[in-house]
């Protein structure tokens, strides 16, 4: 387990790098990340390379010890590049440009920018790849941060009518599998399929489905060329990118099998300002962050690659969200402790110092831009002292898996059928109602080995991959599935046996109508006498014949007599979106059903186990108790019975 920060030598006159290097060790860091924006420092004439300011800035940082990360400077091509090839910048549906003066002005499709890319990942890493001070590299930079995955340049077009061809061969079988009949647009050949932006009114859903896919698999080819650069020139570091947080543009699953370590940028307040939460909780959790949304991705990223981290983590307000607040007292150190609590293998706050020009002049870091410690400075010192009391713990499989998969968020964010509904949503907010009940999760591809997983969750994917369904007949463990689960098929089509499609023959259901609900709305279902809510989607199913060989038991109806919570062997399926409260109801009978123990957390705390330690955490303002979570004669290794306000409790198990 590593500590670490962000740190911009280029920013500063070098006579403070030394100094600086000196901090940071003596604060407790072990690494630090450099690099990922200085290419015009590096490369300030074309071929003309200046990288004696970078041998010296690494010198001085492994001078003191610090294990350097090293970012490949491609999130920001210089002037000059864009000046000459103009053709690199990504294209928005229009055609417009995406300009140069910010970052990310690239596209992925552009067979100008790889060459260039390969050249300067190439003469960096020959230059770096083996000096004993270099630790791990990182690949560009928040890869689709600011809207950057899809572009609709020539180049694009291009490399799309590729794309397709080598999925369907020929013509005919594209315009079928994309029902292109519909609306007559039907192609002759591939060479008249454009992009799908800037249509009169919504495309076609398959080709959209298809362009995020193309599109996506530009990200992670961009990304392999210059892992396998590294690989050559810099054999046994670790090769990591930083993911952002409640982003789905590509497929995370595909680049971090490339990866030795998938690391994300973790800032729970600008995070909590752009959910679309109720104006209360957002006042009540403003300093703290939602209490599940980091420990969300997390376990989300740990199941991407071997390891994971966090590689950018908030100091204090930031620059960004709509309105931007000042963590509570405690919360820095608390959102580090979480991650090691989730098996982080890195913790990398952003950025060392507040940096007093451009951008993000406005964006909190460790030290103050005058080089005083800012508050989160004594918080980051603090955690380097717990860490010395927890060790590391490792990280063990949990026992409950919820599937999650990118390609079904583009289904349901391309027809979402009612508004705000998508995938990640519901993902997210099953995982916040199981955590509310004291559980550990993981989160998975589809392709996992769900093997000794007591409950296997999957929240609504739309198209089920036949190596999950495989699995699913094959475990002993119970099996929930939520509203939309198998209502497509790979093509975006409706399956020809309805929804759940690919589940029937675990689940002999059919749904035969949906209704998407107002916020305003709730339909009711009844269990056990007492009432549930469900809101934002309804479905209507019909059950198998009574004589039919897989039976089915109904648990739980709507108000009109219609199933909601069906049951077949182990699979549970609701025919509903239960609120929180229904959700943390049923999910935790559920649990009990697969023999786990959920513990009625509510709304801040939370605990996660981790090998032999437990955490709890406090994101409420209101002191809590760990009694009945703790153990009577548990050895505390952090923290105590009272957990104040973002306070952190760690005790053996
Ligand atoms: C991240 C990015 C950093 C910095 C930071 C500010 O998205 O990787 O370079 O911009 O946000 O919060």
């Amino acid at each position: 387990m590593r500590l670490g920060v962000c740190y911009y030598p280029e920013h500063w006159p070098e006579e403070k790098w030394a100094d600086d290097a000196r901090q940071m060790a003596e604060l407790g860091l072990s690494c630090v990340r450099i690099g990922e924006f200085a290419w015009a420092k590096f490369e300030p004439e074309p071929g003309q390379y200046d990288w004696d300011w970078f041998d010296r800035a690494i010198e001085t940082l492994h001078a003191e010890g610090l294990g350097i990360i090293l970012g490949t400077p491609t999130a920001t091509p210089p002037k000059w590049l864009i000046d000459r090839h103009p053709d690199i910048l990504a294209q928005d549906e229009h055609g417009r440009p995406r300009r140069f003066g910010s970052r990310r002005h690239y596209c992925f499709s552009s067979e100008t920018y790889r060459r260039e890319c390969r050249g300067i990942v190439t003469e960096m890493v020959r230059r770096y790849g083996e000096h004993p001070g270099v630790a791990m590299w990182q690949t560009d930079n928040e890869y689709g941060c600011h809207d950057t995955v899809e572009s609709y340049s020539p180049a694009a077009q291009a490399s799309f009518r590729v794309w397709l061809e080598n999925r369907y061969g020929t013509i005919e079988t594209l315009n079928d599998a994309w029902g292109a009949v519909f609306w007559s647009q039907t192609y002759r050949s591939f060479e008249e399929v454009d992009p799908p932006g800037a249509t009169v009114t919504e495309a076609n859903p398959s080709h959209r489905l298809d362009f995020q896919r193309f599109s996506s698999d530009q990200v992670a080819s961009f990304n392999s060329e210059q892992v396998k650069i590294i690989r050559e020139f810099s054999p046994g570091r670790e090769i990591t990118h930083n993911f952002m947080g409640a982003f789905t543009a590509f497929d995370h699953h595909k680049v971090g099998a490339d990866l030795h370590i998938a690391t994300w940028d973790s800032y729970p307040l600008g995070f909590l300002d752009l959910m679309p939460l109720p104006e209360d909780l957002k006042r009540y959790w403003l300093r703290q962050g939602h209490p599940d949304f980091q420990a969300f991705h997390h376990d989300l990223y740990r199941g991407c690659s071997p390891k994971w981290g966090v590689m950018e983590q908030q100091p204090g307000p930031v620059n960004w969200a709509p309105y931007n607040p000042a963590p509570l007292p405690g919360m820095v150190r608390l959102w580090s402790l979480e991650a090691i609590a989730h098996g982080a293998d890195l913790v990398s706050w952003f950025r060392w110092r507040q940096v007093p020009f451009a951008q993000e002049h406005m964006h909190a870091g460790l030290q103050r831009p005058d080089g005083a410690p800012a508050p989160a400075y004594d918080e980051a010192r603090q955690v380097a002292a717990d860490l010395e009391e927890i060790k590391s713990g490792q990280t063990t499989r949990s026992d409950v898996a919820l599937i999650f998969d990118y390609e079904g968020q583009w289904a349901h964010m391309i027809q979402p059928q009612g508004q705000g509904m998508d995938l990640l949503r519901q993902a997210f907010e099953t995982y916040s109602a199981l955590r509310q009940l004291g559980l550990s999760i993981d989160i998975l591809p589809q392709s996992a080995d769900l093997t000794g997983y007591k409950l296997i969750i999957l929240p609504g994917l739309p198209i089920l991959n036949p190596v999950l369904i495989k699995q699913l007949k094959e475990t002993p463990g119970t099996i929930l599935a939520l509203p939309r689960t198998g209502s497509k098929t790979d093509n975006f089509h409706i399956p020809e046996t309805l929804a759940p499609g690919a589940l029937q023959p675990l689940m002999p259901i059919q749904v035969t109508r949906v209704e998407s609900l107002r916020p305003s709305v709730t339909e009711t279902a009844i269990w056990v006498d007492s009432e549930r809510r469900v809101i934002n989607w309804r479905e209507h199913v019909e059950l198998p014949a009574p004589d039919s060989e897989l039976g089915v038991h109904v648990e739980a109806c709507f108000a009109d007599g219609s199933p909601f919570w069906i049951e077949a062997g182990q699979v549970h399926y609701l025919a509903g979106w239960p609120d929180n409260e229904a959700a943390v109801n049923i999910f935790g009978v559920i649990a009990k059903r697969a023999g786990l123990e959920p513990r009625l957390l509510g709304l801040s705390l939370r605990l996660r186990r981790l090998g032999h330690l437990e955490f709890a955490f406090n994101y409420g303002l209101d002191a809590e108790t760990l009694e009945g979570f703790v153990p009577d004669n548990a050895e505390f290794l952090i923290g105590g019975m009272d957990l104040p306000p973002a306070g952190v409790a760690a005790w053996k198990t």
